[in-house]
């Protein structure tokens, strides 16, 4: 096997080096804004209308569908957003075919053509678990919706100015995907229940080719990282690194939770020492966790590079203790902890999209 071993190690190199961004600036991490109000669980204009029962094919699906369409139409005019429609019988609907509607948004940078672009991508599912009824799914998955559209909103006005300050030669962009039907239906673990929109998705962007000439093969492999949100909001949260390969991405979230923290810009935890990413200092070849079943397992399964930040005990394998329980609702939310994860993944943006001296 020496020869495997080698190409994998070339391949790990060129990875390494094409990540080489530089390092946010202190001053840029004492500036990111704070999603304040717009958080706010009874009245907040990003949250609280994401915290509702939203089961696929439902009225509330629709609603929190049209609530993040009109998010992106009217704070971020310069993005596109698709809806990517499938429908698929689930082992409850009998003859009934429910349908998923994907959200993606993705902002390019001027004049380019699409098919050369490569795109960061922030995924979180927005649907909710069928049972029990009126259950809600605040961490599960309306928290890191509103994560991913407050720090989506927080550098929009900079990759402008760094657009137009450097005459669009960039060839990076980026995307935002609310996957549907991640949830099963079925109470037994049946094979193919589950994880609907992103299978859909997955195969949809494979079989989408892109012509000879453009640098990359497909709309599925122009992305560049998949960094997939759940089960985010519980306080003090547990998040591991499953993946090798996106390890030093994972490592750069660490880096810029524990400056954040020692600039005293995160509420949550307070102690400095305390960090959210409990392998921190393991070595990217030590790396042996299984990954956890969830959307990007459609992406991962096609070569797509996954971070997935979900909160997860490494010791005792478990949720959050709200995990699929009426009390997943917004007054189990941590609202610090949500509130520095949208700061945190501003910072993550930031610093990937190299947006420092741009940002104000
Ligand atoms: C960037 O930050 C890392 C981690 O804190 C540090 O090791 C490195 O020296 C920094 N690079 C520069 C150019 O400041
Ligand atoms: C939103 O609700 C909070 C209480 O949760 C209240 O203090 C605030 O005034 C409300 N804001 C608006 C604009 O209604
Ligand atoms: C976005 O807003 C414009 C003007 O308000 C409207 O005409 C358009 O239909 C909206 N698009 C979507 C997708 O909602
Ligand atoms: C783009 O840059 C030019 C000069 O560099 C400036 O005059 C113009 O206002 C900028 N446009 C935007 C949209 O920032
Ligand atoms: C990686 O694992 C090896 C073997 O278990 C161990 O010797 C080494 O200290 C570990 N390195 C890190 C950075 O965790």
């Amino acid at each position: 096997m020496p020869f495997l071993r080698k190409g994998r190690l070339a391949l790990w190199f060129l990875v390494l080096s094409a990540n080489a961004y530089r390092n946010l600036s202190d001053t840029t991490l004492q500036t990111l804004s704070r999603p304040g109000t717009d958080f706010n669980i009874h009245n907040g204009s990003i949250l609280a209308p994401l915290l509702q029962p939203r089961v696929p094919g439902t009225l509330g699906s629709e609603a929190v569908r049209r609530h993040i369409v009109q998010f992106f139409n009217s704070t971020l005019p310069e993005w596109k957003i698709e809806l990517q429609t499938s429908t698929s019988r689930t082992p409850i609907s009998e003859d009934q075919p429910v349908p998923f509607v994907n959200i993606i948004a993705y902002r390019d940078p001027p004049g380019a053509n699409p098919t050369d672009i490569r795109r960061l991508t922030l995924v979180a599912h927005y649907d909710s678990l069928k049972e029990p009824e009126g259950f809600i799914g605040a961490i599960d998955s309306a928290a890191p919706c509103a994560i991913i559209m407050h720090a989506v909103r927080s550098i929009d006005a900079a990759l402008t100015r760094q657009w137009n300050h450097t005459q669009c030669d960039s060839k990076y962009g980026l995307q935002v995907i609310f996957t549907d039907g991640e949830e099963t239906f079925g109470n037994t673990l049946l094979a193919n229940d589950g994880l609907y929109g992103s299978r859909s998705l997955a195969a949809n962007w494979a079989v989408d080719k892109y012509p000879l000439s453009s640098t990359y093969e497909s709309r599925l492999l122009s992305i560049s990282l998949f960094v997939l949100l759940d089960l985010l909001g519980s306080k003090n949260p547990h998040i591991a690194s499953y993946y090798p390969v996106t390890h030093r991405d994972y490592r750069r979230l660490a880096i810029l939770e524990s400056r954040l923290r020692g600039l005293g810009q995160l509420k949550s935890g307070g102690m400095e020492g305390i960090s959210w990413f409990v392998d921190r200092a393991v070595d990217a070849r030590n790396i042996t966790r299984r990954s956890i079943e969830d959307d990007q397992v459609p992406f991962s399964a096609l070569g797509v590079d996954i971070l997935h930040l979900i909160d997860v005990d490494p010791v005792t394998g478990e949720f959050p203790k709200v995990w699929h329980t009426l009390d997943d609702d917004g007054g189990h939310l941590d609202m610090d902890t949500v509130e520095d994860w949208g700061v945190l993944i501003t910072a993550f943006l930031a610093e990937w999209l190299e947006l420092d001296g741009y940002m104000e």
